[in-house]
């Protein structure tokens, strides 16, 4: 690829999973941030080597997955499933390579830092394995809402539910969602048990059960005393990023037939007694969120409205009725943009403030 003009000297990016549902978000965000990287390099499986995709208004061709597709490069984005990462980000650290990983390979590891730029950005220069995570897209969704509050009134308690996009699931997820509406688009169904089940078919794709018509109380793989994957991650991953260890977290991960942005509903309970006046002002001066919060007038976030948008939207905020320290939230964020690529986007771009 040839460099454009005064692009020399520049960092050189790797995005690799440049293909993918991640990836795909990732190539427009770098076409539309100020243009700070040299030469971006577009990195997948074999299977995509020699395709070409648009990235800054020029086609990149598609390279496989490689130790020399590293040669030369400074800062990479693993936007690939956690088995890939897992053999490649140290791969490409031991050459040199900072690694922004989008994948769970690597985020609960002591020696990796987990960051979000709006709430713990110092993170990100403490990296001795090279290699910084990107949290997942549930917690990604919230934590720059529960951060701002955090950061003022001392967060006790988190009690969570959550509205997810098939996307979440990669493009895998909104494929199955967009076969099984067109089978049951124009039809009765969804009046007596199964027949919707009995409609879609036996390949429910991702999910365990059908996702159009329906709701799935499930994400992820089954952990401990009936846990899911998704619902660890959030705990643990929320009591890293806001340095609380031992913060209490219960969550609930649920799939809804929407294509992209999470939502969730937030208890959060804090140190003393909070005010909603004193909330909204936090929440709505807070960099990356917006409070969108009227509902006399039919005002809240709902991911039809958020999908495509770059901050965290809350609405429905509201002191809890029985507890004057907690606090009810309604949160909307698009996951594939704050959700994973924008955030990484952004601490790649805190990784090249580095080398100017
Ligand atoms: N979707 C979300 O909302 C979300 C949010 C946060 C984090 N994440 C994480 O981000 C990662 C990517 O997710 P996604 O949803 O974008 O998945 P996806 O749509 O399935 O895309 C996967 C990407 O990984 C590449 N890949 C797969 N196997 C590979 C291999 N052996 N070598 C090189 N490249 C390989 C694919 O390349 P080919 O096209 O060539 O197969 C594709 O570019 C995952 O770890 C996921 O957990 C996803």
């Amino acid at each position: 690829m040839t460099l454009g003009a005064g692009r020399a000297g520049r960092p050189t990016l790797a995005v690799v999973g440049a293909t993918g549902a991640v990836g795909t978000v990732m190539l427009q965000i770098l076409s539309q941030h100020a243009d700070i990287w040299g030469e971006i390099r577009l990195i997948a499986s074999p299977r995509s080597a020699g395709r070409k995709l648009t990235v800054r208004g020029e086609q990149v061709e598609v390279v496989a997955l490689s130790e020399e597709a590293f040669d030369g490069v400074q800062v990479a984005m693993f936007d690939v499933p956690d088995e890939v990462s897992a053999q490649w980000a140290p791969i490409a650290a031991a050459k040199g390579v900072v690694v922004v990983d989008n994948s769970g390979a690597f985020r609960m590891d002591p020696e990796v830092p987990l960051v979000v730029p709006e709430v713990n950005a110092h993170a990100a220069r403490m990296r001795p394995r090279g290699i910084i995570a990107n949290p997942n897209c549930t917690t990604l969704s919230m934590i720059v809402a529960l951060g701002a509050l955090h950061a003022e009134f001392g967060l006790r308690e988190l009690v969570v539910s959550s509205y997810q996009a098939v996307s979440g699931a990669g493009r895998a997820g909104v494929e199955t969602l967009r076969r099984q509406l067109a089978m049951v688009a124009g039809t009765e169904l969804g009046t007596s048990p199964g027949d919707v089940r009995r409609a879609v078919g036996d390949d429910t794709g991702p999910f365990p059960e059908p996702v159009a018509l329906n709701v799935v109380p499930w994400a992820g793989s089954l952990r401990e005393d009936g846990w899911s994957s998704e619902e660890m991650k959030v705990r643990d991953e929320c009591r890293k990023i806001l340095g609380l260890s031992r913060l209490p977290v219960a969550v609930t991960c649920v799939r809804v037939p929407v294509v992209t942005t999470h939502s969730l509903t937030v208890h959060a309970r804090f140190e003393s007694e909070v005010t909603v006046d004193k909330a909204r002002e936090i929440l709505a001066t807070a960099p990356g969120v917006v409070l969108f919060d009227n509902p006399a007038a039919g005002e809240f976030p709902t991911p039809a409205d958020v999908v495509g948008t770059d901050p965290t939207w809350v609405g429905r905020v509201r002191r809890a009725l029985d507890d004057p320290t907690a606090l009810e939230l309604f949160v909307c964020g698009d996951n594939l943009r704050k959700g994973s690529a924008l955030n990484t986007a952004q601490i790649a771009e805190l990784v090249a403030a580095e080398y100017r």
